[in-house]
């Protein structure tokens, strides 16, 4: 037995954490002798905090089967290395220990003494508004990528000499952020491996700083230090109509270093207006627009001054989920020359990141490289961003010789990307794509007998993969925004996929932040002002199912981790949320008509006014032509979605409230439940059951949310049938409904019907995507069309990646029975159509792992269960049934 995966507030031996009562967490990882002993538990923890070689704190020896402790009452000192041993009793005795370290951040805005500098510039113009609802093709209109480039400054470079004051040194460290993106470099070496930092956050509330061990470093060198300083999130034009300056006028940075030498003392080396700064070879660099780079250009020598800005540190927050990244490094799987005769790399996969080429280069020539996702019918270079925000391009202005081409500070969403203005050609050999994400570690792996399947699995894996930067985005193209009704509807899917509690947890300190004085959750977080702009027109700043997040996503993450700090974090902003909802249901809509006394009380539980993105993207709203309408969507059902959407909150309170033994609070939420259903059913339900308009997401959300008085579900759910069947047997299900279609068919009686869906080729269908060669989640069914026609929209988009927990759920069958798998069900559905499958969940406690395989002789099953959990295990096949219940150990089955 061993103790491995101590985290720290989530993390693994952070730096510069500003937790002062940390959370420390472990997992037992098993030998195989061990699971000989079936049924192994932890009987006993101890935890234990030094300072140096003092302890500091101790929880004491506890018989307990948690693996998860808060260091309640610790005092912990700024910028300070700490120790933590965890050790463990378990069963029959045995006792283990795992050690991990981890540093504080300032904890607070006490030590910080860097000022903000910054370039000294005026604010470049701003850009045309009208151009940001421009639909048309840059091509077509005219009108060059890259247009827009005219008014960005190039990056700047801030040098500082050192001047160490000797060797001797036990410990340094760089503390550092921007308002704008930054990299450290010590002697023209970069620090750490970070990227896109200090990240995108809600800045006005929320700004993360960095923390670097520069020991190393430092020993073996040391003369100067110099950050690079680009527009980034701060003053760059970010999410749909992003105009740029969303957060401040200019860019500046902080730094603070800090050298411990062995005599005691500490050299402290702050920004502040003694360094200098110069222009660089990079001639600008735009998140969304992308980076230009003279190669050609001599460095400069920094010697402008810099501008001081105002003092404010009251944001500031030490780094607190996985960095950003380099994932993976991609090679190119082939280089076309398509029947324009164009030069178009393609990598196969569509990524979040960057293009780099190595290359031979003539003097000032000037290559281009566009990044988009598809290739059109004819199999030429394709805008499937053709708004706004399309260009992502980069530009390089090349030496001559051998050189190798990459943007430092922008990334890209893209699989194929235009290489233009290169006279040499290039090789396929010297392709790579670089790809960015916040390295959240993965915990799922799954394989099955279709390859579809695995091919869909695959997709929704790199979609996520690539929308979890920083924030979990929608798209890594068009907007890269924290849309909160994506991650709603995903989230449960995420945690499957990936250990996201740290990232989440984060992003959702922000919706706190962001939440309104009314109690609204904006439709994005953060909420940036081009956001803020675009809400103006619905006159509110949310919207039934994306507020929800809310409430949706801290019960996701408890109930895939376990960790009940996050319902206690935000309580306080899910009863604000819900009494804003509570409000605004009273209001009665405009075309409600003469009421009668009971119909206007009705009303008062239905939120059935104002604007709503509805069961977005539903695939049958079609305009005139033919053309997928979102915005019908969003009308033709938001009055039906909304209120359901309330009940769906009010029942997940109920469960939040019963967690954290609320019981008041939960028996109001459960009154106010019956009172939304009873109103709900009246306004809305026919007598049969019939709910008008019908389509399929309506009685899919209605039927999941219980709104149906228990005579009518019948109807309901033959109805629900038939408009699949109507419908070529095919989904129609938007944004909301989608992640529970699957599971009320299933649970109604409909499981063949549920199996036909997931198994379906026709569009629009999971697996149409993966039938027209798709590698990441489309944002919408119909992305291309049957005849292999792109549509214009997004081709990584996780939302109807959703879909991924169900499979997982029912085909692997592991469900999870208490908060954080501490108890499991395993019930393969072995009639899935399937001839094996086999996966891995690592939840917090270890690997769950399950594998079947139908053989001549029946179905051989092999089961994992992790220490320290229980598991149920339920089994059919044919006429054959195992029912039994579990500790941890291997176990193999045969039934026939
Ligand atoms: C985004 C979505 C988002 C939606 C709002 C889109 O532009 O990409 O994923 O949820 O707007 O309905």
């Amino acid at each position: 037995m061993k103790i491995r995966n101590i985290r720290i507030c989530g993390l693994k031996a952070p730096l510069g954490l500003d937790e002062r009562t940390p959370d420390i967490s472990w997992e037992l990882a098993s030998e195989r002798s061990d699971f000989i002993k079936e049924n192994i538990r932890q009987q006993f923890f101890e935890i234990i905090v030094y300072k140096g070689k003092q302890p500091i704190w101790k929880s004491g020896r506890r018989g307990s089967e948690a693996q998860r402790c808060t260091l309640q009452g610790i005092r912990l000192e700024p910028c300070c290395c700490y120790q933590v041993i965890v050790k463990v009793t378990i069963t029959g005795g045995i006792s283990t220990e795992g050690t991990t370290n981890w540093e504080t951040g300032f904890l607070g805005i006490k030590g910080w003494e860097g000022k903000w500098i910054g370039p000294d510039r005026r604010m470049r113009q701003n850009v045309d508004m009208g151009a940001a609802f421009s639909t048309i093709n840059p091509e077509e209109s005219g009108e060059a990528p890259g247009d827009s480039v005219k008014d960005l400054y190039p990056i700047v470079r801030f040098d500082h000499s050192l001047m160490l004051k000797g060797k001797n040194m036990i410990r340094a460290r760089i503390y550092v952020t921007a308002r704008g993106l930054y990299e450290v470099q010590i002697d023209g070496k970069k620090v750490g491996d970070m990227e896109l930092t200090p990240e995108f956050s809600a800045y006005g509330h929320y700004l993360q700083y960095q923390s670097f061990d520069v020991t190393g470093m430092l020993s073996t060198g040391g003369e100067t230090v110099s950050v690079y300083l680009s527009d980034g999130y701060y003053i760059g034009r970010i999410g749909m109509i992003g105009l740029g300056y969303d957060y401040g006028e200019h860019i500046s940075f902080l730094l603070q270093m800090e050298i411990e030498y062995e005599d005691g003392t500490i050299q402290k080396i702050i920004s502040d207006d003694t360094w200098r700064y110069a222009e660089t070879h990079i001639l600008y660099s735009d998140i969304f627009i992308g980076e230009k780079q003279d190669l050609t250009a001599l460095e400069k020598k920094a010697d402008c001054v810099p501008k001081v800005f105002e003092d404010d540190k009251s944001v500031l927050i030490g780094q607190s989920a996985e960095p950003v990244k380099v994932l993976d490094i991609l090679p190119a799987k082939e280089i076309l020359t398509t029947s324009k005769g164009e030069t178009v790399i393609d990598f196969g996969q569509t990524i979040c990141g960057r293009a780099e080429i190595c290359l031979n280069g003539k003097l000032g020539e000037e290559i281009t490289l566009e990044h988009q996702e598809i290739l059109d019918e004819a199999g030429n270079f394709y805008f499937n961003i053709p708004r706004f925000n399309c260009e992502q391009t980069d530009i390089f202005i090349l030496r001559d010789g051998k050189q190798t081409i990459r943007p430092r500070f922008t990334y890209h969403g893209f699989r194929y990307v235009r290489v233009s203005g290169c006279s040499q050609g290039i090789k396929k050999e010297d392709c790579k794509a670089y790809v960015l994400g916040s390295g959240c570690e993965k915990t799922l792996e799954f394989e099955c007998s279709d390859n579809r399947l695995n091919q869909l699995q695959h997709n929704i894996w790199w979609s996520q993969k690539s929308n979890f930067v920083s924030i979990p985005m929608d798209c890594p193209q068009r907007e890269r925004a924290g849309w909160t009704g994506d991650i709603q509807i995903y989230s449960e899917t995420a945690g499957c996929n990936a250990y996201v509690l740290p990232f989440l947890k984060r992003w959702l300190t922000q919706v706190r932040l962001e939440q309104q004085e009314d109690g609204e959750i904006p439709i994005v977080i953060p909420y940036s002002k081009g956001y803020q702009n675009m809400q103006r027109q619905f006159d509110g700043h949310t919207s039934a199912g994306w507020g929800d997040a809310g409430i949706i996503v801290p019960w996701k993450l408890y109930c895939a981790y376990g960790d009940e700090s996050v319902l206690l974090e935000n309580f306080d902003m899910m009863e604000k949320w819900l009494a804003y909802v509570q409000e605004q249901a009273k209001v009665i809509p405009d075309d409600a008509g003469i009421l009668s006394e009971q119909e206007k009380e009705y009303q008062k539980y239905l939120w059935n006014s104002g604007f709503h993105y509805g069961d977005w993207l539903y695939p049958s709203a079609k305009n005139e032509e033919g053309i997928s309408d979102a915005f019908l969507s969003a009308i033709t059902t938001k009055n039906l979605v909304a209120p359901i959407m309330y009940a769906y909150s009010v029942q997940t309170m109920v469960k939040v409230c019963n967690a954290l033994g609320k019981q008041k609070r939960a028996s109001f939420y459960e009154k106010l439940n019956r009172k939304i259903k009873e109103a709900f059913a009246a306004v809305y339900v026919q007598e049969d059951g019939t709910i008008l308009p019908e389509l399929q997401g309506i009685y899919v959300l209605a039927l999941r949310m219980d709104l149906i008085p228990e005579k009518s579900k019948e109807h309901a759910v033959f109805r629900l049938a038939e408009l699949i069947n109507e419908n070529n047997g095919c989904l129609d299900t938007g944004f909301l409904s989608v992640p529970f279609l699957l599971d009320v068919l299933y649970d109604n009686g409909q499981k063949e019907l549920a199996y036909k869906l997931l198994f379906n080729e026709k569009c629009p269908s999971w697996l149409y995507e993966v039938k027209k060669g798709a590698t990441t989640m489309w944002e919408n069914w119909d992305a291309v069309t049957e005849d292999g026609k792109p549509n214009v929209t997004s081709y990584n988009h996780y939302a109807f990646g959703c879909v991924g927990s169900w499979i997982y759920r029912r085909i692997l069958g592991i469900q999870s029975t208490s908060p954080g798998y501490k108890t499991f069900c395993i019930q393969p559905d072995f009639d899935c159509g399937l001839e094996y499958a086999r996966g891995r969940y690592h939840c917090v406690y270890g690997d769950i792992s399950v594998s079947w395989n139908k053989c001549a002789a029946g179905i051989e099953i092999d089961i994992e269960v992790p220490v320290n959990t229980d598991a149920e295990i339920k089994l059919e096949y044919h006429n054959h049934e195992i029912h039994t219940g579990v500790g941890c150990g291997e176990y193999h089955y045969r039934l026939s």
